[in-house]
């Protein structure tokens, strides 16, 4: 446990956008100092709005935070030196070599001479892109870019590392290798990480404390493990062959025994019970009385998935895909960027 100040406090952060669009409706975080925290919501939640607030490159309409000790209103410079920012959009300048990129950011924060060259052949060593600084940046697959722009972060030897969607339009190999060099940045001392994600994997791997974000304030927060723990039982998640009454579905399914939290959503049909494999027939049988029939049933441990349907009231994957439809297309499209 960490006795020193906490790295990130925020209260009541409130940002509304023109158009009515309320981006952050009472953001409340906190982060220990030395830990990976993760902030993982569906397209729009408010995840890079609330990164933008912390980083001083937005204003709140109201709220209060603190960034390594410093007021991100009152202090911003003080703020800006203690910390390191990976953007959702790659800050890298395309034209330049990577290493001109990293001496160009380090001189931006006032390192000279030797100093700087040091840590910019340090950080391409230590990103595996020692062959690639002499090469233009736009050259560069997806994932190199985006672990230059993690060392771009870096070069000032920040307190607070912000890295928002450190993945997104990476292909599952470049992901992997950047969750291992995340890792790896875990283990610096006293380096923090606030990262935000619409992965569930990934926060559930990288993540020592998840706040779950859902449209501009926080859910729920724990440890990966204490908010799986805290759903009880097993999760079945049933399909129906098709959209049945709900209302019907619903009365047929509470009080069963062993059987809690019913949840029918479309042709979608997920409960929680204390023996999912002992409670499927009971469920089944269930369902067909009240006219429903299924044409497929999983029993699994819960998953974050599951902690977002309990307190956001619908899966992940749906967020997802409403959400994004509302809001303007802020994430890069899939693929190499
Ligand atoms: N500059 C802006 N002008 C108007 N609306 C904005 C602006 N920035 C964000 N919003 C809106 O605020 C809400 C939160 O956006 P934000 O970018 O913080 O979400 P996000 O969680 O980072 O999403 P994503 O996963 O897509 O990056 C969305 O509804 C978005 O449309
Ligand atoms: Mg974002």
């Amino acid at each position: 446990m960490s006795t020193r100040a906490p790295a990130v406090a925020a209260r009541n952060l409130i940002k509304t956008y023109p158009g009515d669009v309320t981006a952050l409706g009472g953001m409340d975080l906190d982060v220990d100092a030395g830990t990976v925290f993760g902030l993982l919501g569906p397209n729009g939640a408010g995840k890079s709005t609330t990164v933008k607030i912390l980083t001083t490159l937005a204003r709140p309409d109201s709220g209060t935070a603190t960034v390594a000790g410093h007021d991100v209103l009152r202090h911003p410079d003080r703020v800006r030196r203690a910390i390191g920012v990976v953007a959702q959009k790659s800050g890298a300048d395309p034209v330049s070599t990577g290493r001109e990129n990293l001496l160009l950011q380090g001189r931006l924060y006032g390192m000279r001479g030797a100093a700087v060259q040091r840590r910019a052949d340090e950080l391409l060593d230590r990103f595996d892109l020692a062959d690639a600084a002499k090469r233009q940046v736009k050259g560069y697959s997806g994932g190199m870019q985006r672990r230059l722009d993690v060392a771009l972060g870096l070069v000032h030897r920040p307190e607070v590392l912000f890295l928002d969607e450190p993945t997104t339009g990476l292909d599952p190999e470049a992901r992997t290798a950047m969750w291992d060099e995340i890792s790896r940045l875990a283990g610096d001392e006293g380096l923090t990480i606030v990262l935000t994600t619409h992965y569930l994997e990934e926060a559930d791997r990288l993540a020592e404390r998840i706040a779950i974000v859902d449209r501009g304030r926080v859910v729920v927060e724990g440890s990966p493990d204490e908010l799986k723990g805290e759903l009880r039982g097993d999760a079945v998640r049933m399909e129906l062959r098709a959209e049945g009454d709900a209302r019907a579905i619903d009365a047929a399914l509470t009080g069963l025994p062993g059987v809690y939290e019913a949840l029918v959503d479309g042709r979608r049909v997920s409960v929680r019970a204390e023996d999912g494999a002992a409670a499927v027939p009971v469920l089944l049988a269930a369902l067909e009385r009240a006219g429903a029939a299924v044409a497929a049933a999983t029993v699994a441990r819960p998953s974050l998935d599951d902690v977002y349907l309990r307190y956001a009231g619908r899966r992940f994957s749906e967020a997802e895909a409403t959400d994004a439809r509302q809001a303007p297309a802020l994430a890069p499209a899939g693929g190499t960027r």
